[in-house]
């Protein structure tokens, strides 16, 4: 089938965590969330990761601290649960109010728990293509479509769209990885990028994470290309009980009968990331549990 079905995929994960956690004697794998402030993007991630952790069998802790709260008092937390050896994973909600540094916040986390793969020293593991490090669950899970659906990027041209630490740099480098799930030769475009339409045809594989919904059109795709859509933007629609509805960074319409693989928005990328982050909790917790 052309379309990739990210849900189901993310269910698979979901199912086969749920299996090795059972076979866990004694204490569960844990994750603990801290959430500053009432921001309702965040009251909602936050709820839906606690929610796939249980399900899983992974035991959530959740921490919801004030709006208010000082840098200090934030680390003042971290500290607790980098010490806390029942903690195996702590993930700081983003974005976090202004008064606050993230990226000091997300360093502080101990980077044997980072994962959300956030810490500077994970986002040098994946420079260094270090096995026991933690990638960032967005572009994690894009290798795992890959992997799991016989997409494989070896010697392709895979196009990234988007330059984020978070999702198109750190795809960028994992593509580029040696071994059989990457090998690709990558190629990365930005809001600077000159004749970024002719770049992005010449990719047999795209991968769209730019924030910008429909950026991708008909013209810039390549006949036969494999197209992933990490996107998620509100766009307004009055036929709509909440008044908006969900599109990604690619023209699904003109694009989809070009490509040979095309993920939608919702449903292909999107559920990867909380499964990811399940994957990852539970790598961090065999790691602790084998030193
Ligand atoms: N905010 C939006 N996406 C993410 C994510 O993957 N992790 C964290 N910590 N915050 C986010």
């Amino acid at each position: 089938m052309k379309l990739i079905d990210g849900k189901q995929i993310a269910k698979d994960i979901v199912t086969e965590l749920t299996e090795e956690v059972a076979k866990i004697e004694g204490p569960k794998p844990c994750i603990a969330f801290i959430r500053v402030g009432e921001d309702p993007a965040s009251v909602s991630y936050v709820r839906s990761k606690n929610r796939t952790a249980e399900k899983i069998g992974i035991k959530p802790l959740l921490f919801e601290l004030p709006e208010s709260i000082t840098q200090a008092e934030l680390i003042k937390k971290v500290d607790e649960l980098n010490a806390d050896p029942e903690v195996h994973g702590i993930l700081i909600q983003s974005p976090l109010p202004s008064q606050l540094d993230e990226q000091e916040a997300f360093n502080r986390i101990h980077p044997n728990k980072d994962v959300d793969g956030f810490h500077v020293q994970n986002a040098g593991r994946v420079v260094q293509e270090d096995p026991n490090g933690f990638a960032s669950c967005t572009p994690a899970g894009i290798i795992e479509i890959c992997q799991r659906e016989g997409i494989s990027l070896e010697g392709k041209h895979v196009v990234v769209i988007g330059r984020s630490l978070i999702v198109g740099k750190t795809f960028a480098l994992l593509a580029m990885q040696k071994g059989p799930h990457a090998n690709a030769t990558v190629t990365v475009c930005h809001s600077r990028t000159r004749n970024l339409p002719e770049v992005v045809k010449s990719g047999d594989v795209v991968v769209a994470a730019i924030g910008r919904p429909n950026f991708v059109t008909a013209d810039m795709v390549k006949e036969g290309a494999v197209v992933i859509d990490v996107g998620i933007n509100r766009v307004e629609d009055p036929s709509k009980k909440n008044g908006y509805r969900l599109v990604g960074d690619v023209d699904f319409a003109a694009v989809e009968p070009l490509a040979s693989r095309i993920t939608p928005v919702p449903g292909g990328v999107g559920p990867m990331t909380v499964a990811m982050l399940m994957k990852n909790t539970f790598k961090a917790y065999k790691l602790q549990s084998s030193s």
